[in-house]
């Protein structure tokens, strides 16, 4: 097969994960036979820098004539003064909303290699944590109208959602629950807010569709406090875009390692962007100490869900399940007893069992 990629590298430690990524990527092809063709593109503060905005057209244009895109991070301090529209967050949300990225998928999965590394009681965590947060991602108070009253003394942010805009959400969320452990728990508010209740109706509509799927609906806040509580309730959590974020933090919080968790963001035929759920960490930026396993992780996750490369796929999970094994750890996931390496080490190191 034969791929074009949009690389987004970006801020901070971005241009030096992605860097790993592509090596594990090209390992790849060369083993099993692929090509990938890669087209670099500016997005988030660098981005502001060159071109004095957070998401500049022809990245839009070059992302959609893609196969898939790879983002390493966006932002950092030196932008955190700009106005809103200005931010490099912004860029982001262009590229869900422009490229229509609706579903999420933010796995929270504990290895067993780092479990000291989980926040929880060992007794609560038991054997280990899998959870899928499938996150809708192009539609509720994100993409809402907002704004200001003229004397600039009260401010509102709308949220709306559609059923067709749940429905498709929704429907991932079974599909998904359906290929794991076939338990759906669907989070929203619906004792408050309309939308909450109108996501209920469609849940509760859809439902009989898939009734080798066990579904529970949770208020947010409760949802929140039994993620903590006892996080073997959950197999697979679908939501509303808001809740979906804070959820998803908690969710890979849990397992400690937030250097080790990717994240997909799915169009409708399987067109995605793949990005590592961490953030641009740019105090170590350039200096080969961040974790690239996130994002190897996430083009793991790209030869799943948009290639159907499910062989690859697990090749590349397999391969960095085996580096941990053996005891290699970059900084942020460093213990006792265990070999401390590098960015491109790590990379390199992970690139040899792919081959
Ligand atoms: C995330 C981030 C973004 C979001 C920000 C940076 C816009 O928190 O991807 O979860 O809120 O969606
Ligand atoms: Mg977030």
């Amino acid at each position: 097969m034969k791929m074009k990629i949009a690389l987004i590298p970006g801020d901070g430690i971005g241009p030096d994960i992605v860097q790993e990524a592509v090596k594990v990527l090209d390992a790849v092809g060369a083993v099993y036979g692929h090509s990938f063709e890669y087209a670099t593109c500016l997005a988030g503060g660098c981005a502001i820098d060159a071109t004095g905005v957070p998401l500049p057209a022809t990245t839009l244009e070059t992302c959609k004539k893609s196969d898939a895109v790879l983002l390493g991070a966006v932002g950092g301090p030196k932008w955190d003064k700009l106005a809103g529209s200005m931010r490099p967050e912004k860029a982001l949300l262009g590229l869900r909303g422009g490229l229509g990225l609706f579903c999420n998928l933010r796995p929270a999965l504990l290895y067993k290699q780092l479990s000291a590394a989980c926040t929880l009681r060992e007794d609560i965590i038991g054997d280990g944590l899998d959870i899928m947060v499938v996150r809708e991602l192009t539609g509720g108070i994100y993409f809402g109208e907002r704004g200001r009253s003229a004397a600039g003394d009260a401010a509102y942010d709308t949220m709306a959602y559609t059923v067709e805009e749940i429905e498709r959400i929704v429907r991932k969320g079974f599909e998904i629950a359906r290929k794991r452990r076939k338990i759906l728990t669907s989070v929203d508010k619906a004792n408050i807010l309309e939308t909450s209740r109108l996501w209920r109706e469609t849940v509760e509509r859809i439902a009989p569709e898939y009734s080798d799927v066990t579904l529970n609906h949770l208020y947010v806040d409760n949802a929140a406090m039994q993620l903590v509580r006892n996080p073997h309730q959950f197999d697979v959590i679908v939501t509303e875009n808001m809740f979906g974020d804070i959820l998803s933090d908690e969710a890979s919080m849990i397992t400690g390692s937030i250097g080790m968790l990717p994240s997909a963001s799915l169009r409708a035929d399987n067109f995605g962007m793949y990005e590592p759920i961490h953030g641009s960490a740019p105090d170590i930026a350039g200096k080969d100490l961040a974790n690239p396993i996130a994002t190897i992780l996430s083009v793991a996750m790209m030869l799943r869900y948009t290639f159907s490369l499910t062989k690859e796929a697990d090749a590349v999970e397999a391969a960095v399940s085996s580096v941990l094994d053996e005891g290699w750890r970059t900084g942020d996931i460093m213990s006792e007893g265990m070999k401390q390496v590098g960015t491109k080490r790590m990379g390199d190191l992970i690139v040899s069992k792919v081959k």
